[in-house]
């Protein structure tokens, strides 16, 4: 059992948790002032007022004096598991050229494919575990992570194995979407016969092994068409793996509202949002996810956030970790970004990095916010002197400590 007392504000507080908040719920953000919480095996055991703190019997007890408790950021866009780096194409995308030129000329996803493919299973384990580590120190306690380096099967495959080892290893909830559709490899003439292949030869096998939760495509100009989105989707539903994609990064041409149609848990990007993309989402459970990350290091444009939250629809936000297009799996960076960049509040922000993360990764009865029996998944902050400080003062880092499925990390976890 732990008890944290003297908590100047416990944030996210939920008798009963929500399973999303959309429009202008997000702006509600509830804090419990001078509160404490127990955990107990595992799980959040009960909460209240200082005013009724319970005697400290066996418990470790930690003083929380000056700090703010609120739940650890659910990430719910990543690609965690991947082989190496490409700093390289950084480089070069400085010096002038494009994402999508970086691609064609074989760089990019085809780049990250070719090394994951000669990287063996333990390696893979070794590279991904560090990157974990580093995220849950920065107060990530649930992920989602996508495969889509491998593009063949055993490859595929060997990513989520590697993505299911890390969630019992570490002990925080992973969720894993099948992305064998992220490029088409040199060998397929087309995407349309790659897509084929995938649901002929891949998808079964896939879905048998039960290494997926969810099926992704990268719907976009150059990669996959909305045919090709279709079909994959259609197929996936007879496995029941829902789809999580990629949508509208570059391009809008009608993907959201296909991602709708096929019942899509969420649509991820939204880097262009058209008037139909938000039409489509209207009355849908499919939560739009935006991802400033891969905005901010590709100098591309930021989701509208604004548009799609006062249109009363539910926003969450992700960081997208990957090698090519975002970086960086810092979530404290994502929730301060939304507020700067999308202007979106505090409060808002904080809503969509963790309930509506949740929701957007099928978590959102465990993880997302301090309610009894969910996940003993806590940050605790410095003393800072409100919980607007935290995206306010960008860059630096206010979390004291970090509590995943109860257990303490400190510098050997
Ligand atoms: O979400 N856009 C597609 N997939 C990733 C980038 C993958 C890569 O560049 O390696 C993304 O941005
Ligand atoms: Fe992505």
């Amino acid at each position: 059992m732990i008890l944290i007392k003297n908590i100047k504000g416990l944030v996210q507080v939920r008798e009963k948790s929500p399973k999303y908040l959309s429009g202008a719920q997000m702006q509600e953000l509830p804090v419990l002032e001078n509160a404490w919480i127990s955990l107990k095996d595992g799980r959040i055991y009960d909460f209240g007022s200082m005013d009724n703190c319970p005697e400290n019997d066996t418990s470790d007890v930690i003083d929380a004096q000056g700090s703010f408790v609120l739940p650890a950021w659910c990430d719910s866009h990543t690609h965690l598991v991947y082989a190496g780096n490409r700093e390289k194409e950084f480089e070069l995308r400085l010096k002038g050229a494009t994402y999508q030129e970086i691609a064609a000329a074989g760089g990019g996803i085809l780049n990250s494919a070719k090394t994951l493919q000669n990287t063996s299973e333990e390696e893979l384990y070794q590279q991904s575990a560090a990157r974990l580590k580093a995220v849950m120190h920065m107060g990530t306690g649930a992920i989602e992570i996508k495969s889509g380096y491998g593009l063949e099967l055993e490859a595929e495959m060997r990513m989520l194995r590697v993505a299911r080892r890390l969630g019992e290893t570490f002990n925080i909830p992973v969720r894993t979407s099948f992305l064998a559709a992220h490029a088409v490899p040199e060998s397929f003439e087309t995407s349309g016969a790659y897509v084929a292949h995938i649901i002929a030869e891949m998808l079964p096998k896939v879905a048998e092994s039960g290494l997926a939760d969810y099926i992704d495509i990268f719907c976009e100009d150059g990669y996959f068409s909305l045919n090709d989105t279709d079909q994959l989707l259609g197929a996936a539903a007879a496995y029941e793996l829902r789809p999580k994609i990629h949508v509208n990064q570059f391009t809008a041409e009608g993907g959201v509202a296909l991602g709708v149609d096929h019942n899509a848990l969420s649509v991820d990007h939204l880097e262009e949002f058209t008037k139909a993309d938000l039409t489509a989402l209207k009355g849908s459970e499919t939560i739009a996810v935006a991802l400033p990350g891969c905005s901010f290091f590709l100098g591309i444009p930021y989701t509208p956030a604004r548009r799609i939250i006062d249109a009363g629809l539910p926003l969450a936000l992700a960081t997208d970790y990957n090698p090519g297009s975002a970086p960086s799996g810092n979530m404290n960076f994502v929730v301060s970004a939304a507020c700067s960049k999308m202007k979106m509040t505090p409060q808002e922000a904080i809503n969509a990095a963790t309930i509506n993360g949740a929701y957007a990764m099928g978590l959102e009865n465990e993880v997302g916010s301090i309610t009894k029996g969910k996940r003993a998944n806590l940050i605790i902050t410095e003393n800072i002197p409100s919980i607007g400080y935290l995206p306010y003062s960008f860059g630096q880092n206010h979390i004291k400590e970090v509590i995943i499925g109860g257990q303490r990390l400190n510098s050997s976890n």
